[in-house]
């Protein structure tokens, strides 16, 4: 265990911070480990990463990758989107004007840093985070779809640095959540969003259907306007994956 697991750990009072070199996936060992919420378990590369609607998650060397495991609570479905706010919050002190995508991602222009996976599984919770940190991406499956914090900054990114920084924005805002409710981040979440300008996509009525994000009201549904011009009102509820 690195210096900054160690301090994580005392500070934020996880019960466990196991770190790997390779795993499939850090939500399915987070899965299946037997340790009191929350915990955290993070890795330098992952073979099977996954991402929301069945995608994978590309999880070579020199991205961050973890899965921080809560209980359960009351408004659960809107760790999805506060998570992904809470992590834009934290790289916001090394990039400006990231947007907020609804309802998991994190843009840098047009292309993806980061993205959040929240599952449930029995009373836990697991917030998978991934985030682009040292990558070039010279992978053409990738290439002008996603962007690394190297590139965007011209630097190397201290990996340490960067997990003792974001978990604990992480920790404690899922806290506060748990505590004062959605509706204490809706408004800043809602502001955030509607300056995104990108096309959303979700399964609504079991089919996947594109639009305009136009809302997020305080229950946390979301109006999406669809290319045709209809609205639909999209539950918050499905965001959440997992055994719910
Ligand atoms: C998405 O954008 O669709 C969500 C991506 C979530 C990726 C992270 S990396 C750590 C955790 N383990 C996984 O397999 N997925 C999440």
């Amino acid at each position: 265990m690195s210096l900054s697991a160690v301090e994580l750990k005392q500070d934020l009072g996880l019960s466990l911070v196991e770190f790997h070199e390779e795993v499939s996936s850090t939500q399915e060992v987070a899965r299946k480990l037997d340790a009191e919420p929350p915990y955290l378990v993070y890795a330098r590369r992952q073979t099977t990463g996954r991402g929301r609607l069945g995608r994978s998650w590309h999880s070579e060397d020199g991205g961050l990758y973890l899965t921080l495991v809560i209980e359960r609570f009351r408004e659960d479905w809107s760790a999805t989107i506060t998570s992904t706010y809470l992590i834009h919050k934290a790289l916001s002190c090394y990039v400006k004007n990231l947007i907020l995508k609804w309802p998991n991602d994190l843009l840098y222009g047009k292309v993806k840093l980061a993205g959040v996976l929240a599952e449930a599984w029995g009373y836990l919770l697991g917030i998978g985070v991934g985030v682009n940190v040292n990558q070039e991406f010279l992978n053409d499956e990738l290439e002008g779809h996603a962007t690394s914090l190297r590139s965007i900054c011209g630097k190397l990114f201290d990996m340490d640095e960067l997990i003792t920084g974001l978990v604990p924005v992480l920790v404690k805002g899922l806290c506060e959540l748990r505590l004062k409710g959605f509706g204490y981040f809706h408004p800043f979440i809602r502001q955030l969003l509607l300056t995104s300008k990108h096309k959303v996509r979700v399964k609504y009525k079991s089919k996947m259907v594109s639009g305009f994000l136009r809302d997020l009201y305080p229950d946390g549904d979301a109006l999406i306007q669809t290319r045709k011009g209809s609205s639909i009102r999209i539950n918050a509820g499905q965001l959440l994956g997992g055994d719910t």
